[in-house]
């Protein structure tokens, strides 16, 4: 295979010197751009884009031409997950992801398929393999799934939820029925990344959107417990590269030390949370990819920039930060303002790498 022309983001995660703070943005490829939405409009909806490798390859690619960001992010979604598990996911305009079959029972538990990577998964594969080939080594390509817990609450919610009563019922009457859905998504999370890892993504990250609804004990229970769980299942190295891993819990700022002691590579940070706090906490451990408001990005070029010098100065001197937001960028944020984030980062962090 190729060697990258730019690591930033791969050292960066390493804690090994760059010359400049990388930076990508979570949800970097989506609405928030014309040509996305045009490519969508062709391909007819969300999961046959989804499927389709070359379409796939092609709004992956896209967010690149424009900024001059670090890495290239899989173009999917956690949800493929449970829909291979045999659980129906639909998405209804405007109204976001949906399951025709959610999970009620013990018995939903233990009739979900333990999905074939390269069979009901294969179009996920197919992406990584086509986008690998055509990112020709410029930058790193980053894999991704959702964490049990998050992935448990679509699946059992139906769809999106604010209150979680739902899941939230089943883990505190029935807490057996729950943990036997978490352990079966963590074997499966583990297949579908080490999957990844072979076909071509140099790095992973777990989303944990969730967990933050979490109480302390159950945070650890029902989420970082899985977490630790699929991190001690994959490849941490492949054909001679590390594969480092990013654990993205949203809200979980009070439990970095916990999360850190998964033996994960980095921890991706919210805005919830001051970074020169979190380095003083974790920084000797892993790296801290993060941590500006998405929000943000409505702002003046000038507010921007200075939001960004703010977090450079706050990370402060050496490297093992990445830059991104807290959260994955709006679907209304002018295009123009995400470039004057990006240029921000590379334009100011060069003096934090002497
Ligand atoms: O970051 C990227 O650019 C890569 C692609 C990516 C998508 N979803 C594409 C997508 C990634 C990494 C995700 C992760 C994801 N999906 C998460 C975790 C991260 C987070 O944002 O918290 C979650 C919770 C989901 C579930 C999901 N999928 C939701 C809530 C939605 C939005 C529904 C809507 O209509 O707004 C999706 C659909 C989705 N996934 C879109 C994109 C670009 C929008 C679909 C469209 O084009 O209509």
């Amino acid at each position: 295979m190729t060697e990258l022309k730019n690591d930033r983001y791969i050292r960066a995660l390493l804690k090994q010197p760059v010359d400049k703070t990388p930076v990508w943005m979570m949800r970097q490829a989506g609405r928030y751009l014309p040509e996305y939405k045009a490519v969508r409009k062709q391909a007819g909806d969300f999961m046959s884009l989804c499927r389709n490798a070359d379409l796939a390859c092609e709004v992956t690619l896209q967010p690149l031409r424009r900024f001059d960001l670090d890495a290239a992010i899989l173009f999917s979604d956690i949800l493929t997950v449970p829909d291979a598990m045999g659980l129906g996911l639909y998405f209804e305009e405007g109204e976001g992801p949906k399951f025709a079959r959610p999970i009620r029972s013990k018995r939903d538990v233990d009739n979900l398929i333990m999905p074939d990577p390269e069979g009901e998964l294969q179009y996920v594969m197919n992406a990584v393999r086509t986008i690998r080939r055509e990112l020709k080594g410029e930058v790193p390509l980053i894999g991704f799934s959702g964490s049990p817990w998050t992935l448990a609450t679509y699946m059992i919610e139906g769809g999106s939820s604010k209150a979680f009563t739902k899941i939230k019922k089943m883990a505190f009457s029935e807490p057996q029925i729950l943990h036997a859905l978490l352990d079966k998504l963590s074997d499966s999370v583990i297949d579908y990344l080490n999957a990844q890892i072979s076909a071509g993504v140099q790095s992973v990250m777990l989303f944990d959107t969730w967990g933050g609804v979490l109480s302390p004990r159950d945070y650890q229970d029902f989420s970082l417990q899985y977490m630790a769980k699929i991190v001690a299942g994959l490849k941490r190295t492949y054909e001679g590269k590390k594969i480092p891993v990013t654990l993205f819990t949203k809200n979980g700022g009070q439990w970095l030390e916990s999360i850190a002691d998964t033996g994960c590579d980095a921890i991706g940070l919210d805005w919830t949370i001051d970074m020169a706090s979190a380095k003083a906490r974790v920084g000797s451990r892993v790296a801290l990819q993060g941590n500006m408001d998405p929000s943000m990005l409505y702002a003046s070029p000038q507010r921007i920039s200075e939001e960004v010098a703010t977090i450079l100065q706050s990370f402060g001197q050496g490297p093992g930060h990445v830059f991104n937001l807290g959260h994955g960028i709006h679907l209304d944020v002018p295009p123009e303002n995400a470039k004057v984030f990006v240029d921000a980062v590379h334009e100011l962090s060069a003096q934090y790498h002497l």
